[in-house]
């Protein structure tokens, strides 16, 4: 807890705490008010009584020696006797009244106004008071007897003006009692309050943080808390259900599904995304500056998201024209023309660079969450790199928030220590991370010296989403064996470091409907045009390959089943070419560098074996290609090989199927791909056995019409539904759900 919550728990505290206060005050001020007079009266009581006795006692004591002067009828001594006995400081003045009820003596301070009692009181009547000017007096009447005969009344006047002071101070000592009395129980409350406000919100925050209302069992709740986590656990699980069904109901996922739900779930919260490749590269080009889309999965998918969704995407400015078009604060408004978000640029050195992108990321944790047979290289010097650029795009979201707690969508390896960072400089933001490549398994993952690090970093944010289900289990285990964390199997959450971390599946897709749906040309025209560039005939069969030039890709393996089928299907020699579209990729990485020769050598050699005139069966191009010409080639090509390694999802499946609206096509694709748990409807093969590879292309490429349709409505109808905004949509309802749980919490620690 850092010194500004103690502070806030303990201003909550002395709030709650004012409720009781408060009250008690005003009680104890009507106690203390009502208690004095009852004092007061007693205590007058008690004197009186008091000056009775001592009235009595004087009397008595007076009674001879008066009796004696009487007779004498010595007016002198008589005065002398009652000045003597007015020494006593309380007795203030002394008259002497005869039978008949004459005040034959007094002394000169003797109330004036005070007349002989008549007819002669009895013995032990009690006293009177009275008030005088110079105050309260207690007056006392006592017969007086010469030798059994009575002759007359004494009357003795006391001073009680004693009783109103000491009633005075009475009435202070009472109330400085009450003012203790009250400041002591207010401190014992206040101290007792913030104790148990500690353990309750402990308890309401632990609940709302989904312990015990997906675990129910899991933790004992205080008997206190009981009632109030059965509501909560009904109100949360009511809302649940209700999200849970809007998202169901909603089959189609459109920009406008997703815009509704940003205005209805997220209202007014920014949405900020951060990938190391950019949506538009802006290149010096021989017409000027050319605006180019890189090839990335990772950019397909977040594009159209954020096109929906406006906000800001902070991305390296990696074009050669890209700071020539940017504004001072290195913004650009994109797409050219469209102005739908900003683009935010981040220059990084050639030196950051290497370290942190072509070093840690993509020889280090590239190859090790690929199991692709390509060794991880691990350098301190990448690392230190690594750190320092998430840092500086940390502080670039910083500075892009408009608020303290905007939602924050961090993309991919580049930037595993991105969401701790993010949570110290903005500790109220929703980080949702999405990790596109696959997670290893704990062994693989342990290799890395940097792995506690990696993982602190990636549970710095709310939501950590992957392809796949069991990319999702790898990484709960990565982090029991290696972190200090609870982990709730059940709900799918880490609890570390006082946060919660939901690690959930999100199979990633492309737009639905298709980009170019509108303005692409015929399929029977691509295919024209595609055989027209090959220079064959009408009814050429085509196959098709679209990767990166990336060793997980299988282009290789591709390669080697391809020449196989030729060799097991030499009929096909002359009538079927594959065409590898392979964009550069990394390319100043040795082990790019060696795939690159390798592919190119490959072809070479399978275009040696098989080529007949001008005809070759492999047609390679490693150049960079835009969307709409891929299209065109996915619309006229008879099969697609999806033949990779090792894939989080591969998008390339997926637009491949999107593109074909006449229902024709085949699919085949690897089993180790994140797309092959989806698309089950694909020729699943397994690419490292080349001769069933193989097998699945010539059945691919034999497929009768009706089974090719079959195939492709479904696969299609499956990518129509679970499109990207339908990925992002879920995970955006989950950080609702998350940022409603937080603010409840927040408004129920108000409020208790
Ligand atoms: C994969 C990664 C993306 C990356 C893309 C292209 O899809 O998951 O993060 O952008 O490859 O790689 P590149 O290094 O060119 O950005």
């Amino acid at each position: 807890m850092t010194l500004r919550s103690k502070r806030k728990a303990m201003f909550r505290s002395l709030r709650l705490s004012l409720r009781f206060i408060v009250p008690l005050a005003i009680a104890l001020a009507i106690l203390a008010y009502s208690f004095v007079p009852l004092v007061d009266r007693l205590y007058l009581r008690w004197s009186v009584r008091d000056m009775d006795i001592r009235a009595k006692l004087i009397a008595s004591t007076l009674q001879e020696p008066l009796a004696d002067l009487l007779q004498q009828g010595n007016k002198s001594r008589l005065n002398a006797l009652f000045t003597r006995a007015l020494r006593d400081e309380r007795l203030f003045a002394l008259g002497y009244c005869d039978e008949a009820g004459n005040m034959l003596l007094h002394t000169p301070t003797f109330p004036k106004d005070l007349q002989c009692p008549s007819p002669a009181p009895e013995e032990n009547k009690p006293g009177s008071l009275l008030k005088l000017p110079q105050g309260l007096v207690h007056i006392a009447a006592n017969p007086v007897s010469n030798e059994g005969t009575p002759s007359g009344t004494l009357i003795l006047v006391h001073d009680m003006s004693f009783v109103e002071r000491r009633s005075t101070d009475t009435r202070k000592y009472i109330i400085m009692l009450f003012v203790v009395l009250g400041v002591v129980t207010s401190l014992i409350t206040v101290f007792v309050a913030h104790l148990s406000w500690q353990g309750w919100m402990e308890g309401v925050r632990a609940m709302l943080r989904g312990e015990g209302i997906l675990r129910p069992f899991s933790r004992p709740t205080s008997s206190e808390l009981e009632p109030l986590v059965g509501d909560l656990r009904s109100l949360l699980r009511t809302l649940d259900q209700e999200r849970r069904l809007a998202d169901d109901a909603t089959v189609s996922w459109t920009p406008d599904t997703l815009r509704s739900l940003l205005h209805k779930q997220l209202t007014g919260d920014q949405v900020l995304v951060v990938s190391n490749r950019e949506p538009y590269i802006h290149m010096k080009g021989e017409k000027g500056i050319e605006v180019t889309r890189p090839a990335s999965g990772l950019v397909t998918a977040v594009e159209p998201v954020m096109r929906a969704c406006s906000g800001t995407w902070i991305a390296h400015g990696g074009g050669t024209a890209d700071r020539e078009v940017v504004d001072r604060h290195d913004r650009v408004s994109i797409p050219p023309g469209h102005a739908d978000y900003t683009l935010r640029r981040i220059w990084l050195t050639k030196a950051e660079e290497d370290g942190y992108y072509y070093g840690f990321a993509n020889e280090g944790l590239w190859p090790l969450c690929h199991i692709a047979h390509v060794r991880p290289i691990f350098r301190t010097s990448d690392w230190e790199r690594y750190v320092a650029v998430n840092q500086r795009f940390a502080d670039a979201v910083a500075e892009e928030a408009s608020s303290d707690d905007p939602v924050v969508l961090v993309q991919d390896y580049h930037f595993a220590l991105l969401p701790g960072m993010i949570r110290k400089l903005l500790p109220r933001s929703t980080v949702i991370t999405f990790w596109h490549i696959p997670w290893p398994n704990p062994e693989s993952f342990g290799i890395c010296p940097w792995r506690e690090e990696l993982l602190q970093g990636m549970l710095g944010s709310t939501i950590l989403g992957f392809h796949t289900r069991f990319h999702c289990k790898n990484f709960l285990e990565t982090v029991d064996r290696y972190l200090e964390t609870r982990i709730e199997h059940e709900s799918s959450t880490i609890f570390h470091n006082s946060m919660l971390t939901l690690v959930e599946s999100y199979p990633i897709s492309i737009q639905w409907p298709p980009p170019w749906q509108e303005t692409q040309p015929p399929v029977e025209e691509c295919r024209g045009w595609v055989q027209k560039t090959l220079q064959v005939e009408r009814n050429h069969l085509i196959g098709l390959g679209v990767d990166r030039l990336d060793y997980t890709k299988g282009i290789l393996e591709r390669l080697r089943a391809i020449e196989c089928m030729l060799e097991l299907h030499p009929e096909l020699i002359g009538h079927f070419t594959f065409i590898q579209i392979a964009a550069p990729s990394r390319s100043s990485l040795e082990d790019y560098q060696a795939l690159d020769a390798r592919v190119r050598s490959l072809t070479a050699r399978i275009n040696e074996r098989f080529s007949r005139g001008s005809y070759q069966p492999v047609c390679l191009k490693i150049e960079h290609h835009e969307p709409e010409v891929i299209n065109r080639y996915y619309r006229a090509a008879d099969v697609c090989m999806v033949t990779s390694l090792h894939d989080g999802m591969n998008l390339v499946a997926k637009e491949y199927v999107a593109s074909r609206d006449d229902e024709r096509g085949v699919l085949l694709l690897s089993q180790f791909t994140g797309a092959a748990h989806e698309l089950h409807e694909a020729l699943i093969v397994n690419p490292y056995h080349i001769e069933q590879t193989a097998d699945a292309l010539f059945q691919a490429l034999t497929m009768p019409d009706f089974e090719q349709r079959e195939r492709m409505l479904s696969m299609r109808a499956l990518v129509r539904d679970f499109n990207v905004y339908r990925w992002a949509g879920r995970m955006l309802i989950d950080a609702a759900r998350i940022r409603q749980r937080e603010k409840l919490s927040v408004r129920i620690g108000r409020s208790l």
